[in-house]
């Protein structure tokens, strides 16, 4: 499994075997994979889609990477932390009208050295236009610039290098997992090559995300996959109290799970299962992407109590 350390930085894969009511009544296996970093804002799908960024950054002997993200964003978070610890600078176009440096995910950004331009919502929409990256291209030339959520071709090819198939107990059925823009799931489906089923579970409301998916997949490699929608609620990063109790039932068990993400994805997965769309007998392999340091932004906001940010932080556990 993918394992190496780079100076301060160790990453390790680790499995996680899930006990749940649903999978004995439909005699399922579930496996829950993590990719664990000691800066944490790199665990999950984080430090794998920004690694490529790196390279090809030095490569082109860039000062750093620039790129989009909103005030909670784990995508930036990860930025900063992986610049931070190449000795690289970072800089947000960031999603915002003013700059809050109580809010801890940009608090975390600034502690990293990352500076921010702020756009406002109209000029945030044009983050994927030609034209748009074009002048701010022009503006920074010591920059990398990187999509949004990393989802470039350079971020699907770090994603590709994960092992979701093989579980402990052997190879999984179905692979599981989250998506937002698209460029975590295009890894994975790449990396199976179409021999096992992959489920992309959206958690935006996004009729461009089956396309943009589509268009960073190799080719041949375009049949055994699905995206299902509609487990999103009212929508991306909106939960409500069944999804915290969920996450709250899944940390008693040391799953610890953020409402947006792997949270909401794999409250789905077990609403497919309660549903009969999952095959009886199945392994399943399920991708935890990280993105724990959201919690801290919900408790911020006051969406989440300080005991759901403990708890489901696995805070409480120390
Ligand atoms: C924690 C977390 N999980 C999953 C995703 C979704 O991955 P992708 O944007 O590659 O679809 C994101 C967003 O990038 C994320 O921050």
């Amino acid at each position: 499994m993918l394992s190496s350390t780079n100076s301060t930085l160790t990453i390790s894969g680790r499995w996680q075997k899930i006990r749940h009511p649903l999978l004995l009544q439909h005699q399922q296996e579930l496996w829950v994979f993590h990719l664990d970093t000691t800066l944490p804002q790199l665990s999950g799908n984080k430090w794998l889609k920004l690694k490529y960024h790196i390279i090809l950054a030095q490569k082109m002997q860039k000062s750093g990477i620039a790129t989009f993200g909103g005030a909670f964003s784990n995508h930036l978070a990860a930025v900063a932390a992986m610049c931070k610890h190449h000795n690289m600078q970072s800089l947000a176009f960031l999603r915002a009208d003013n700059l809050d440096l109580d809010n801890p995910t940009l608090a975390l950004c600034k502690q990293q050295g990352m500076d921010f331009t702020l756009l406002d919502r109209q000029q945030y929409r044009q983050r994927a236009e030609v034209e748009f990256i074009q002048h701010i291209q022009q503006q920074y030339p010591s920059m990398l610039l990187v999509p949004e959520g990393g989802s470039s071709i350079e971020g699907v090819r770090g994603v590709t290098e994960l092992d979701l198939l093989n579980t402990p107990a052997g190879p999984a059925n179905v692979i599981i997992s989250p998506s937002a823009s698209g460029g975590t799931v295009a890894g994975i489906i790449n990396a199976t090559k179409d021999v096992t089923r992959v489920l992309a579970i959206a958690v935006v409301k996004d009729d461009s995300l089956k396309q943009r998916i589509t268009s960073l997949l190799h080719h041949n490699h375009n049949h055994n996959w699905q995206l299902i929608t509609g487990y999103c609620g009212a929508g991306y990063a909106r939960f409500d109290e069944p999804l915290l109790q969920f996450c709250r039932q899944m940390a008693k068990q040391q799953l610890y799970l953020e409402p947006i993400y792997s949270g909401k994805a794999l409250a789905a997965l077990f609403s497919l299962i309660a549903a009969g769309q999952i095959p009886r007998r199945a392994r399943l392999s399920f991708f935890h992407t990280g993105g724990l340091q959201g919690l801290a932004g919900l408790h911020y906001r006051g969406l989440i109590t300080a005991a759901d940010y403990a708890l489901l932080s696995g805070l409480e556990a120390y």
